[in-house]
């Protein structure tokens, strides 16, 4: 598989826990011989949690795509008019940006870029990680899954017993999905097993 050339902006938002796993497939994108430009919502680009600070992350995503992060509206604005990415994925999204993208609703870099980007027609790539996936956020889901251009990476059930509700994607499956997305593909299944649970 190859993704030379292809531009793709990386959207982070707020699910904090799952940064590294998507550092790692951002790690493998440009590997493939993508042109990755990450963008992160208001909340990504601010909160300072046990898992790090945003000025590690935003270094992070520097270091590793060899570009500015884009962190405003006003600059994720442009994203449509000029064409700028074949393909955007959304990794990690949250509930809260699921419920936007849903609803129409852009007050964040993140759903502007996407707002922005699909207005040309072109695929975006959902990477959900939401404690709600199968409770407040499921009908969010389902309602971008069921729209033209949205594709999402496979997930499953990340804690069954102990969370109930909450969904994560494999984000080791992000270059694939995005392949898949960029040719008008779902890649399947969608719908992944839980891991086994460890004794
Ligand atoms: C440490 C921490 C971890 C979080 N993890 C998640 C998560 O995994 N999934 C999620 O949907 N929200 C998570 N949240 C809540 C979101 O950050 C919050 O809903 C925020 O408003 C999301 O904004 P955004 O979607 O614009 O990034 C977390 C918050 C904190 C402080």
């Amino acid at each position: 598989m190859s993704l030379e050339g292809k531009k793709i902006g990386l959207v982070l938002t707020g699910s904090f826990c799952t940064f590294e796993r998507v550092f790692h497939a951002a790690e493998e994108l440009v590997k493939l011989g993508a042109e990755v430009t990450p963008i992160m919502s208001s909340n990504a680009a601010s909160i300072k949690s046990r898992f790090g600070t945003p000025e590690e992350f935003i270094k992070r995503l520097v270091e590793i795509t060899g570009r500015d992060v884009i962190k405003t509206i006003e600059d994720a604005e442009p994203i449509g008019p000029k064409k700028l990415f074949d393909l955007i994925a959304v990794a990690p999204c949250t509930g809260n940006t699921l419920a936007k993208l849903a609803h129409g609703i852009t007050d964040t870099p993140a759903t502007m870029a996407v707002k922005s980007h699909v207005r040309n027609g072109r695929p975006v790539l959902i990477a959900v990680s939401t404690n709600d996936g199968l409770a407040a956020a499921a009908k969010n889901i389902g309602t971008l899954q069921n729209y033209r251009n949205f594709y999402f990476v496979p997930y499953r059930q990340d804690d069954a017993e102990g969370k109930p509700s909450s969904t994560v994607a494999d984000f080791t499956k992000l270059p694939e999905a995005a392949d898949a997305a960029l040719q008008g593909k779902q890649l399947q299944p969608t719908l992944l097993a839980p891991k086994e649970k460890k004794e």
